[in-house]
């Protein structure tokens, strides 16, 4: 089969094709192993409006199945963003997706507004997995009216594609898909990590300075799956799956729950090639089963009954 469709929509952001890095797993060091022109999106680290130095170290532990991280999004703020990092990717023929983090509603929108400037950003992930400083520190994505607000503000304020990285730590993650689209997101990460805690026990001391942090990784996975398949079952919303793609077949998998795109994060700590190689393996998936175009897998779960509205439940 020669001409393989790999090709996906986010709302206006047009992909080449579906494999895209997870924020703070993308580095420009990267570019001496492969051609990013190759990538689906290029997404950077989350920016902030200013400098931040991080968490307590240490930020990261593995586990079984995975890690667990508290960056605490340190970053060089907004003006070293615009300066330094966003025009070097100007000379790729990839889109580039700027991923925002903000203390407030109003700085997601002002930060939403300054980047939606530049010419060569063509999309904007709001991480509202964030804690809310003027609230009760609480992610805004934990909350559906502060999600809301959010989007909203953000579509005030920018034409650009908008996509809201939904944080996993909910109960109903159909109900926060459902008030980002009302408020006029274009599509949904889906999602970040998952809050966590791991103990040394000989130290007696927690693994991660600042004692939670989110995890990652192979054992997310199948929760991320269920979510992508839940939100699917609510909107019709372009979703980006994320959480635990290790290989190709995850993709697959997450394609077929209900995701048009996926990102890969924990995987390219281990295997800087693993997105080039996630891509391939789609590829060979297509060809051994005659599947010209990409957009013919999504969604395409084969379920054993009927699904009622709302959530099954199958033990
Ligand atoms: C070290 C590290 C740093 C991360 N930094 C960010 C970040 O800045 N912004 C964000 O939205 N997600 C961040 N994430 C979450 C990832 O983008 C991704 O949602 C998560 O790791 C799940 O995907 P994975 O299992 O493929 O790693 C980070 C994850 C890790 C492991």
């Amino acid at each position: 089969m020669q001409n393989l469709k790999l090709g996906v929509q986010i709302g206006n952001l047009y992909l080449k094709n579906p494999v895209m890095p997870a924020s703070g797993a993308f580095g420009y060091e990267m570019e001496s192993l492969f051609d990013f022109n190759d990538l689906g999106a290029i997404v950077p680290k989350s920016i902030t409006k200013y400098p931040r130095g991080g968490n307590a170290t240490p930020r990261v532990c593995e586990i079984t199945g995975g890690m667990i991280n508290s960056i605490g999004i340190q970053s060089k703020g907004l003006a070293y963003y615009l300066e330094e990092l966003i025009p070097n990717y100007q000379k790729y023929d990839t889109p580039l997706i700027a991923s925002i983090s903000a203390d407030s509603v109003d700085e997601f929108a002002e930060m939403a507004e300054i980047i939606g400037r530049e010419s060569t950003v063509s999309g904007i992930e709001l991480n509202i997995s964030c804690p809310n400083l003027e609230g009760d520190g609480n992610a805004f994505g934990m909350d559906a009216e502060l999600s809301y607000q959010v989007v909203k503000k953000a579509r005030e304020a920018t034409d650009q594609p908008l996509i809201a990285k939904l944080t996993p730590n909910v109960t109903s993650i159909q109900e926060i898909a459902l008030a980002c689209e009302s408020a006029g997101v274009d599509g949904l990460n889906v999602a970040n990590t998952i809050l966590a805690m791991a103990i040394d026990i000989h130290t007696r001391k927690p693994k991660i300075g600042n004692v939670l942090g989110g995890m990652s990784g192979p054992a997310i996975k199948p929760i991320i799956v269920r979510m992508i398949h839940q939100v699917r079952g609510v909107t019709n919303l372009p979703i980006i799956g994320c959480g635990g793609v290790m290989t190709w077949e995850d993709a697959i998998e997450m394609i077929l729950a209900g995701a048009s795109a996926v990102q890969v994060g924990t995987s390219s700590f281990i295997n800087p090639m693993a997105m080039m190689e996630i891509l391939e393996g789609i590829k060979e998936y297509m060809i051994a089963y005659e599947i010209e175009d990409i957009r013919d897998l999504i969604g395409k779960v084969e379920l054993p009954i009927q699904e009622n509205e709302g959530v099954r439940i199958a033990y």
